[in-house]
């Protein structure tokens, strides 16, 4: 008789607890939920923290959390407001040549830079071998006035006698990395620029402030995100 009333009590019990926890609301941060991107397409490869996608046309770059990088298929044009806004600089300044891109991601700035008649060199420094052969597997070769290093951007800037006209700084992993840029300054030509792409920064003015101690002229263009030219 005990046993049977002991058995009963332990199913209410759990009838009970199972009632509890299966209404039991989990809270999710919506700013965290904001910044993925869902895929309804599968990915055509991934490697390591990143995976490419074709869609609509465009090779487009996801990892940590992020669109890392996009551009047509065709044209390697982009839809990035950033990458726009260099190029206007570029054709406004004849001069500039030799461009150093800090992030290669995908390639997509270097191809669309690439075909411009005016752009004779650019060299490409990204830090995770698993990006380039991800864009191996979707382009053959590179064009032949890209170069490509492997290593930390700041090394490179740190070691290399090189000097450029334009230094582009589109360094990210899931944020933004922000580094000495008196090291890019020491690579930058006479009035040669650094670029650096502020997307997601919120506190951009408190690095224009530091900017404005280094080059001789800062200044910045507010669209879908921040960008930041700085003048030798
Ligand atoms: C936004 S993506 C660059 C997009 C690219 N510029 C393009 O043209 O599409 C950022 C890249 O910065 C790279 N990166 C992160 N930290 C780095 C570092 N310390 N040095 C060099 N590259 C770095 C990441 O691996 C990633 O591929």
């Amino acid at each position: 008789m005990y046993h049977l009333m002991y058995i009963i009590l332990i199913i209410v019990i759990t009838i009970i607890l199972i009632n509890f926890y299966s209404k039991k609301v989990i809270k999710i941060d919506m700013k965290e939920v904001g910044k993925i991107k869902l895929n309804t397409q599968n990915p055509i490869c991934c490697l390591g923290s990143y995976c490419v996608y074709d869609e609509d046309n465009n090779y487009v770059l996801r990892g940590n959390g992020y669109e890392q990088s996009s551009f047509d298929k065709k044209t390697y044009e982009n839809q990035f407001s950033y990458s726009k806004e260099i190029a206007k600089f570029i054709d406004k300044n004849p001069q500039i040549k030799s461009i150093c891109i800090l992030g290669f991601g995908l390639g997509g700035l270097p191809l669309k830079y690439s075909k411009s008649n005016q752009i004779k060199m650019i060299d490409c420094v990204e830090i995770d071998m698993s990006v380039y052969i991800l864009y191996n597997s979707i382009i053959d070769s590179l064009p032949k006035k890209v170069n490509y290093y492997l290593g930390d951007a700041e090394n490179f800037l740190l070691e290399t006698d090189k000097k450029y006209d334009l230094i582009i700084d589109d360094i990210f992993t899931s944020e933004k990395i922000f580094y000495d840029y008196k090291n890019a300054k020491k690579c930058l030509n006479k009035n040669g620029a650094l670029f650096i792409n502020m997307h997601y920064v919120e506190d951009f003015k408190k690095y224009e402030e530091y900017l404005k101690k280094l080059f001789s002229k800062v200044y910045y263009i507010e669209n879908d995100n921040i960008c930041i030219f700085c003048i030798n």
